[in-house]
């Protein structure tokens, strides 16, 4: 089942935002400078890319969602938002420097031709990052523990490190490596740093595609479990106990990068 972000897309800004030390973090793996040609696939509101925007010559943002892209629009961005598939970009090949995804992978039907389409229209030597949660980092959000049947669908659809790992060097890209992201502060996003009485809210939960394909009746119970948490006074605890546990470990998110080989590598006689 694919998520609708037509209708996520008026609230989505409403729980995301781009953290200063992932910008800072994909910055650094994508060697964006003032020189370098950036494209952001599955761009969504277009977040990251006004961040990057202002360390690049030039930033692209492709998103199947006119809704999507309209609140990117929406925001003035110097970049360029275009409409399109990842599984078919509509570019040029070598026609980027870098390329990166932000929680888009787990939306892609064909990962594999999704990572081959970015390896070609890269340049050589240019570098794809994909943000993701692990298998690991997923067990740090408290989400799961008062929506439990959300954690196998988030399985299921998000890949772990190893064929994350895969995706890359089966398209062709070397040196492929993963390091987590940073936790943000609490004053940013409200998707990475939880509060439960958030997804008591449709507006909040309507940002995050997993509840798109939750049954209704767990979505209630988990809400009902957060109602009588937040009256006992431990639902605070909870969050406070799984963020712990992030920040002490591994983080919640992680960046997979990898590099296009500057040459073909073939011998010239
Ligand atoms: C979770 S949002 C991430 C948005 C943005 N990267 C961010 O982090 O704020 C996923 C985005 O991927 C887009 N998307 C899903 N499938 C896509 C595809 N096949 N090609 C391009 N974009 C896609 C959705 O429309 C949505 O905007």
């Amino acid at each position: 089942m694919t998520v609708d972000y037509e209708s996520a897309s008026r609230f989505y800004d409403a729980s995301r935002s781009a953290g200063p030390l992932t910008v800072r973090m994909l910055a650094r793996l994508l060697n964006v400078g003032p020189s370098c040609g950036v494209l952001d696939i599955g761009c969504g509101t277009g977040n990251f890319m006004m961040a990057l925007g202002k360390r690049a010559a030039s930033v692209v943002g492709v998103d199947t969602s006119p809704g999507m892209l309209s609140q990117a629009a929406g925001k003035g961005l110097e970049g360029q938002l275009v409409r399109g598939d990842a599984l078919a970009l509509p570019f040029a090949d070598g026609a980027f420097d870098a390329a990166y995804g932000v929680q888009v992978l787990h939306h892609l039907r064909d990962k594999a031709a999704a990572v081959r389409e970015a390896y070609r229209v890269l340049k050589r030597g240019g570098v794809l990052a994909l943000q993701y949660c692990s298998r690991a980092q997923l067990q740090t959000f408290c989400c799961y523990h008062y929506f439990p049947a959300a954690l196998p669908i988030d399985q299921e659809r998000i890949p772990d490190t190893p064929a994350v790992l895969e995706l890359l060097a089966g398209a062709g890209f070397i040196d492929c490596r993963v390091e987590a992201c940073p936790m943000e502060g609490r004053s940013t996003g409200r998707f990475y740093i939880e509060n439960p009485e958030d997804y008591l809210s449709e507006e909040y939960r309507a940002g995050n595609s997993t509840f798109a394909l939750m049954a209704e009746r767990d979505i209630e119970e988990g809400c009902r479990r957060i109602r009588a948490d937040l009256q006992s006074g431990d639902a605070d605890k909870i969050a406070a106990e799984f963020e712990r546990r992030a920040r002490a470990g591994i983080g919640r998110v992680s960046f997979a990068y990898a590099r296009k080989a500057a040459s073909t590598g073939a011998l010239h006689g």
